[in-house]
């Protein structure tokens, strides 16, 4: 039989050496990224159809009230376009950036990491366009060493745009706590939001309600929780307390603290459940 003549192995142009350069990077970065994740037991996303209903207020009090029955939580402000955690949070430490690591910073209880941390200054537009989104939010699950968490809780951009869905690709989140407000108007856009995730397969583990009082009234949480099928998980009152901003309300205000109890006493069993799925899969 004649031999099959072999040649020797063709050189790889330099376009094809690159290609492969660049996705044994993106493979050893997902691999990166994964390690990081599986140190972390939940990761629960804060979503709002809206800014300004109350989301990053609510993010960093389910961070406090968690730490506070003494889970290990980390919180990651995801809101590219207004990343507001530390401002409610007084002005906690820069988390420290070591050799290419970044360590979050600790207050209150809890870990937290915000892309503000990053900017300049602080009034600072920056304009995110869905490549640098996704490369910036990669870079933080990759280098961020929060070691091993019970939550993660992030607070996501608001809308159903490209930035909060690039985000919830990313992280893909194990739940949602939804944010709506009292108002008929509003409820709208949180059917839009809640549908939303609902269309990308992640739990819904319950709403709440913010802003509830004589000034904009109550009740669209239990409505929205009624019409879709979810959890109401509780109601956050206006209140003035939630003009000191030098720490999370449920440590400044007995009342807020008992309503935030409430939520997270509705909210623990469900992430139970969650996890005994987790663990099956
Ligand atoms: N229950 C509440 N009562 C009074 N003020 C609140 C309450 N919740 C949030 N706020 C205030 O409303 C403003 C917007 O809240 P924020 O959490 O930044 O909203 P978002 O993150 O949805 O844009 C902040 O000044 C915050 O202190
Ligand atoms: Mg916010």
């Amino acid at each position: 039989m004649a031999d099959v003549q072999r040649g020797a192995p063709r050189q790889m142009t330099p376009q094809e050496k690159q290609r492969l350069d660049a996705m044994k990077k993106s493979w050893q970065r997902q691999k990166a990224i994964s390690a990081q994740l599986k140190q972390i037991k939940v990761r629960l996303g804060v979503y709002s159809g809206k800014g300004g209903v109350g989301k990053t207020t609510v993010t960093v009090n389910l961070a406090a009230n968690l730490a506070s029955r003494g889970y290990k939580v980390g919180l990651l402000d995801a809101d590219i376009d207004c990343p507001n955690v530390p401002k409610l949070l007084g002005v906690p430490e820069r988390p420290a950036y070591i050799n290419g690591r970044i360590l979050p910073s600790v207050c209150f209880g809890f870990q937290v990491v915000s892309m503000a941390f990053f900017q300049e200054h602080e009034d600072e537009a920056i304009i995110w366009r869905g490549p640098m989104i996704h490369n910036a939010i990669n870079q933080f699950l990759e280098v961020t060493d929060w070691g091993e968490l019970d939550f993660l809780l992030i607070d996501l951009p608001p809308g159903t745009s490209d930035a909060p869905l690039t985000v919830m690709q990313l992280i893909s989140p194990d739940g949602f706590v939804v944010v709506a407000t009292p108002q008929e108007l509003a409820k709208l856009d949180a059917k839009r939001s809640i549908n939303m995730i609902k269309k990308m397969n992640i739990r819904v583990m319950g709403v709440v309600e913010n802003f509830s009082g004589d000034m904009f009234g109550a009740g669209a949480g239990e409505e929205l929780s009624e019409e879709l099928g979810i959890p109401f998980l509780g109601r956050f009152q206006l209140r003035q307390d939630y003009r000191d901003t030098s720490k999370p309300a449920v440590l400044a205000s007995n009342a807020i603290r008992q309503e935030y109890d409430y939520a997270v006493a509705n909210l623990l069993p469900l992430v139970e459940d969650l996890l005994k799925g987790k663990e099956q899969d």
